[in-house]
Order: structure tokens, then C-alpha cells, then sequence
């Protein structure tokens, strides 16, 4: 890695080292966990080398509750805030494999949430133009985080994926638009339902660091899908690596079509109903799941009173602000726990914090319009602290 570097840079690398070997003697009584890690990790190129390396946490509560491990990927440690920055970095670096982004190019990409984020990060970095398409339902605030971290936006408004002007299709057509008017420079649409350079991601990434912080020692992992790449690569990688061994489940909100298809055998059916969750539930199975589909050993689906209430427990019991799609993985690698018997260890992806929804999550208004407020157990409405 160091050879890649330049040579302030890896002079300054050099020293870090030295001084953390240093550190390492007089400070190996009190952090040489720390000092170990530190050292492992070294200096890393540029924001995209602080992508993934999360922590796994073990949930004490409901590990204890449950007599498994229940550990959660910190991803919400990711420089952008979620688990999509691996997505981001990757669907990235394809198109500049691919030689379809030059110095200077622009990414399109359809999106009115972390992807967003993830690529904005991703494509300053990198030097390359965003051009972000979103349904024109989404928050102001979404609009103005994208544009101040650099990103073009056009919302537009919200039709089916059917229909040629849906946000994705759009965002498809303008990228073609400047690869035509821009050649030199390139232009790409990162397509992050269908484009494998996402679960690609999971596969190369956050399987092998499960893998590693287990010591091999996992039984099964569960997530929920929004385009897949995070259950589909995780799942690809650990059933690999422990031949088979590792079971993977798929945890579902209401509102999304895949608990009735992986139960099913294989049935699609219409799309009904809504989640409170962002980010994650389909109509359809994507490109990245296609080929993890058939290998889940199951599915279940997880309520928004489970994960409203889930929610407000990893606040209270472990100290975890933790979004929405977070908290219903939580509920799902309990369910999986229980389902498994005690002496298990559960893997699960704590996707991002709960920075971005506080105002809906915490607010006793928006729980009432939701009736969900019922669903958060006396002692925890403590923390619905906004009006
Ligand atoms: C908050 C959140 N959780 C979970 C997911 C699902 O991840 P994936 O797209 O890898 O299925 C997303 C995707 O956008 C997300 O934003």
C-alpha cells in the first residue's frame, strides 16, 4: 500500500508508525487493544480509505436476553454516515475499471438517500461531477444536504419505475445525455439496484471483515434489502467461506414484496402498504439479489411497532441512536436468535444513525399520526422528547 502513496505522504506514514510502536511500549498496559488496531490500520489514502473496517458490536441486552450473540456492523461509522458509502466507492471505481470515467466525469445515480450521500463523499474525493435524481417528495432537507456536499439535484415528480420518467430512468437518460456531449470526460449512470458492482462491495468488504472479527465463529447473518447489495454480498461471502455453514435471512418491512417471495418459493406479488423505515423494502428482486435469493435459509417480517420499539430500546439499553432500518435488523437477528437457540452468534447490519430522522422518530406528533406511539413500552417515552 505504502508504494502507492506519495513520498510526504509515506514519509509521514513512516512516522506514524514509529511513534505508534513507541506508544505501543509505554501505553501497552492501558490501550494496547487500541494501539493494535491503530497500527493494523496505518494511514489511509484519501477519504475512500476510511470506507468500511466498522466496528462489530455485541449488543449486551439482547444477547443476554436471548443467550446468543447478537452483534451489529457499526456502519454508521462509515465517513458518510451509512452503510451505502461501500456501495458508493464501488459502483464508483467499476466505471473507472471500465475506463466509462475520466478525471473530471460526472456520476448520475438515482437516489433520495444514503447513496446519495455515499457518492457525493465518494465523487469529491475523486473529482467527478454529481448529478442526483429524486422523487420532488422528498424533504428540503435531503435536497440541501446533496447540494452542499456538492451534488447537482433534480427532483422530479414521483411515478412508478414503469414509467419512462421515473427519477431512475431520468437520471439513466442525462448521463447518456454528457457522455454524448462529453466523451473525453466520460459520464455514467452507477445504477445501484441493478449494477453488481454493489453487492460486489459486501462481498470483497463486509463478509471478509464479519468473517475476521468472528474469528469465523458466526452462525447467521440477516439484513434487510433496499437494493440487495448488502444481504446479497455478505450472504455470498459467508456461505463461501464456511462452506454453506453460515445461514442468511432476509428481514423484511411492511410494504415490501420479499418476505412473501423468499416464503413462497419464488411468488412476486403486488406491492401494498407502507413502513415508516427508509432506505430499505422492493417490488422486485433486484440484479444484486438474483443470485443469492434461492440460497437464504429464510425470511421473516418485522412490524414498525417491533422496530419503533426497537428503536427506543437500543437508545435506552445500549447507548445506539440508530435509524429505523437499523433497529428493524436488530429485531430481526433477535427473531433469528430465538428461533436458533441459546449459544448462537447473529450477525446484523446497523445501517446509520438516527441523525437524519429525529424529527419523526422523537416526535410525539409524528408517532400519534403513525399510531405507533403505543407501541414504545412507558418507560422508554422518555425519550420522545419533540413535539
Ligand atoms: C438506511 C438504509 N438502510 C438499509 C439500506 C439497504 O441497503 P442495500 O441497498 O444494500 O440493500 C439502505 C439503502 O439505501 C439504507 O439507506
Amino acid at each position: 500500500m505504502a508504494s502507492a502513496l506519495r513520498p510526504s505522504v509515506r514519509r509521514f506514514a513512516t512516522t506514524a508508525v514509529r511513534a505508534a510502536s513507541a506508544a505501543s511500549t509505554e501505553a501497552s498496559t492501558t490501550n494496547a487493544y487500541g494501539i493494535r488496531v491503530s497500527q493494523a490500520q496505518g494511514v489511509v489514502d484519501q477519504l475512500t480509505g476510511a470506507i468500511g473496517n466498522t466496528p462489530l458490536i455485541r449488543l449486551r441486552h439482547l444477547s443476554e436476553q436471548t443467550g446468543c450473540n447478537i452483534l451489529g456492523k457499526a456502519e454508521f461509522q462509515n465517513p458518510g454516515g451509512s452503510v451505502k458509502d461501500r456501495a458508493a466507492l464501488y459502483v464508483v471505481k467499476d466505471a473507472e475499471e471500465r475506463g466509462l470515467l475520466k478525471p473530471g466525469g460526472t456520476v448520475v445515480e438515482g437516489t433520495a438517500g444514503n447513496t446519495g450521500i455515499g457518492l457525493a463523499h465518494v465523487c469529491r474525493a475523486r473529482g467527478y461531477r454529481l448529478v442526483i435524481y429524486m422523487p420532488n417528495t422528498q424533504s428540503q432537507g435531503k435536497i440541501d444536504l446533496l447540494r452542499l456536499l456538492g451534488a447537482e439535484v433534480y427532483p422530479v415528480p414521483a411515478v412508478a419505475w414503469e414509467n419512462p420518467e421515473n427519477y431512475n430512468w431520468q437520471a439513466k437518460r442525462h448521463a447518456e445525455r454528457v457522455q454524448g456531449e462529453d466523451p473525453e470526460r466520460g459520464a455514467v449512470w452507477t445504477n445501484q439496484f441493478d449494477n453488481v458492482a454493489n453487492r460486489r462491495a459486501h462481498v470483497e468488504t463486509t463478509g471478509p471483515e464479519i468473517w475476521a472479527q468472528t474469528e469465523g465463529g458466526v452462525d447467521a447473518f440477516t439484513c434487510a434489502t433496499g437494493t440487495g447489495g448488502t444481504l446479497a454480498g455478505t450472504t455470498r461471502y459467508l456461505k463461501d467461506v464456511s462452506g454453506g455453514k453460515v445461514k442468511s435471512f432476509l428481514a423484511d418491512p411492511p410494504g415490501s414484496v420479499l418476505y412473501s417471495y423468499v416464503s413462497s418459493g419464488g411468488q412476486l406479488k403486488e406491492r401494498q402498504g407502507g413502513s415508516i423505515t427508509e432506505g430499505i423494502g422492493q417490488g422486485r428482486v433486484t440484479e444484486n439479489l438474483k443470485t443469492e435469493v434461492d440460497e437464504l435459509d429464510g425470511a421473516l417480517t418485522i412490524s414498525d411497532e417491533k422496530t419503533i420499539e426497537m428503536v427506543y430500546r437500543c437508545l435506552d439499553e445500549e447507548g445506539l441512536y440508530l435509524g429505523a432500518s437499523s433497529a428493524l435488523n436488530v429485531v430481526a437477528a433477535k427473531e433469528v436468535a430465538e428461533k436458533l437457540g441459546p449459544n448462537h452468534t447473529v450477525v446484523t447490519v446497523l445501517c446509520d444513525g438516527a441523525y437524519r430522522y429525529a424529527d419523526r422518530l422523537f416526535s410525539g406528533k409524528w408517532l400519534e399520526s403513525k399510531k405507533l406511539k403505543d407501541a414504545i413500552p412507558e418507560r422508554l417515552r422518555r425519550y420522545i422528547v419533540l413535539p
